[in-house]
């Protein structure tokens, strides 16, 4: 009886051994090969993530021999809307580091803007942080959000990012400092609390 339990007992191991095995076994041999995937194991992280809060005044010049916002789309009903909605801004405005313009330029906001709300001012942000100082240069964070326009404070979310920001989440908190009434442009602060590597 002792002997029959023990030997029940050594099944139960091999089994559990063999389907271990199997869980572990490489994607290949399955019945389907993946020539395309050429690696899939668990992703351990070298560093611990960690959050970095930037502060950029973002610069959305519409006038001027130079704008770095323009519109490239509109709808029937766009300039006789209070809101200008179905309205489509590219981007390419400066980040800097004070709210002068002329402060030092520290990376660019690059992507586009559109005018989403029909009962009050509402957009959709789609815009790449792209910096450009220092050991961020080249590295990228991806905002994509709602930004109502006129309240005080907007959040939007950081969905990705680049380079040192691989693996970006986060947020930022939008402040308009200055908007000129006459020529349009506006100055916002942004600031950017974004987890990373
Ligand atoms: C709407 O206004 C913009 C800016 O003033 C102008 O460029 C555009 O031609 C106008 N569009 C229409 C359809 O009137
Ligand atoms: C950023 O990197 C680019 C490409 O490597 C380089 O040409 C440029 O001078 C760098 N900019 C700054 C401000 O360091
Ligand atoms: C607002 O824009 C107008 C027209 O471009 C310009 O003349 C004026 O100096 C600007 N005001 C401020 C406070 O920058």
């Amino acid at each position: 009886m002792a002997t029959h339990t023990c030997t029940t007992f050594s099944s139960v191991l091999l089994l559990l051994f063999i389907f271990s095995a199997a869980n572990f076994a490489p994607v290949t041999s399955s019945d389907h090969t993946y020539e395309y995937l050429l690696s899939s194991q668990p992703f351990s992280h070298t560093t611990v993530e960690k959050q970095s809060h930037f502060r950029f005044y973002w610069h959305d010049i519409v006038t001027g021999p130079n704008p770095t916002a323009v519109r490239v789309a509109e709808a029937p009903g766009t300039n006789t809307s209070s809101t200008f909605f179905g309205m489509v801004v590219v981007i390419d405005d400066p980040l800097t580091i004070g709210p002068d313009v002329n402060s030092k330029l520290v990376g660019r906001a690059q992507g586009l803007y559109a005018a989403a709300g029909i009962k009050k001012i509402e957009a959709l942000m789609a815009m790449n942080f792209v910096l450009t100082d220092g050991k961020y240069n080249g590295s990228t964070i991806a905002i994509l959000g709602h930004n109502e326009v006129l309240s005080e404070v907007r959040e939007m979310p950081i969905v990705g990012g680049s380079r040192l920001f691989r693996f970006a989440r986060g947020y930022v908190q939008a402040h308009t400092y200055s908007f000129n009434m006459t020529s349009g442009d506006a100055v916002v602060e942004y600031n950017v609390f974004v987890n990373h590597y």
